[in-house]
């Protein structure tokens, strides 16, 4: 390493970007600041068109930014910084009558190595057994995984990729996601970007919510489950339970009860509020929500 310990290896501060110009103009991405550590995977989530393809665009300087600045290993981007990330967006790009190791072989002139790691990284994405195969005939699930080894190649010490789970199964995305722990726990940055969330929720460290350019939230994956807390409530009869909690907090109808976004704390006074309205109160107890829900809830609250 040749920074500090500690230094970010991925740093945007104030990021933006207008499309266009006059009328035309597009805003995009407007103020992310986010920073992605050593040995973390960095999740960046949106639904489609929030912004992540543009910000992940402008952090490998395919784009310039229209505001803000992107930091590599805490210094202004330049070549040296990015030879040392690896990246994969828009699913790679490769010559389609060239096999996977054959593209890889391409690759690894370009970039000016001796390709010694062709066959480990062919290893590393489960590749080995079809590298001789023409990249043609790869399902969209083997073309991402070509793009993960080709981000590889050259032992980068970040890894930025868009979307790495698009088109994959539920096997290759368990296999995505041991391999993107495995590339953490050696010491590199990853920074991905998704609209899946159950899937991010098992691979990241840490999450950022971004949406119509904007980022709503940062935190921990299990902060972010913390701040979506609810309880389940079963009482009788159902509609009486309901009018007594209308007003005061929120809540929504599940299988066999309600659904009232409410921490523990406030048990005691809704026991309270449901007995005093004459419900028999069965069960009150946390419900843990995903971060799908959570997610939901955020992008809607923020359209509001
Ligand atoms: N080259 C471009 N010119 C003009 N507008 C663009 C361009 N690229 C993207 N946009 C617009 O910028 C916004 C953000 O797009 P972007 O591709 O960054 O979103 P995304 O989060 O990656 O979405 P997806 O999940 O669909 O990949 C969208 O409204 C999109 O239409
Ligand atoms: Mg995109």
């Amino acid at each position: 390493m040749l920074e500090p310990d500690g230094t970010p290896a991925l740093e945007l501060r104030g990021l933006g970007k207008t499309y266009g110009r006059g009328s035309g103009a597009k805003r995009a991405v407007s103020d992310v600041s986010l920073s992605v550590r050593k040995g973390e995977v960095y999740g960046f989530l949106g639904p489609n068109g929030a912004g992540k393809s543009t910000t992940i665009r402008m952090a490998l300087s395919l784009i310039r930014p229209s505001d803000g600045e992107v930091l590599l290993f805490g210094e202004p981007v330049s070549a040296r910084a990015l030879r040392r990330v690896g990246a994969l967006v828009d699913g790679g790009t490769f010559y389609p009558f060239l096999s996977g190791r054959d593209n890889l072989r391409v690759l690894a002139k370009t970039q000016g190595s001796d390709g010694s790691r062709i066959e480990a990284v062919l290893e590393r994405v489960d590749l080995a057994r079809d590298a001789k195969r023409k990249v043609k005939g790869y399902s969209t699930g083997m073309k991402q995984r070509l793009g993960v080894a080709a981000a590889l190649l050259d032992d980068p010490d970040l890894v930025i990729l868009d979307e790495p789970a698009n088109g994959l199964d539920a096997a290759g995305i368990q296999d995505m996601r041991t391999l993107l722990r495995g590339l953490a726990a050696d010491g590199k940055a990853v920074f991905l970007s998704s609209h899946l969330l159950h899937e991010v929720e098992q691979i990241c460290d840490r999450v950022a919510v971004v949406h119509k350019g904007r980022l709503l939230r940062e935190a921990t994956v299990r902060e972010m489950l913390d701040q979506g807390e609810a309880l389940r409530v079963e009482a009788e009869p159902l509609d009486k339970a309901a009018a007594a909690l209308d007003g005061r907090w929120p809540f929504e109808r599940a299988e066999g009860g309600l659904k009232v976004l409410a921490g523990r704390a406030d048990t005691p006074a809704i026991v309270r509020q449901l007995v005093e309205a004459g419900a028999d109160v069965f069960h009150v107890g946390p419900e843990e929500q995903s971060l799908e829900e959570i997610f939901l809830t955020m992008t809607r609250d923020s359209d509001a």
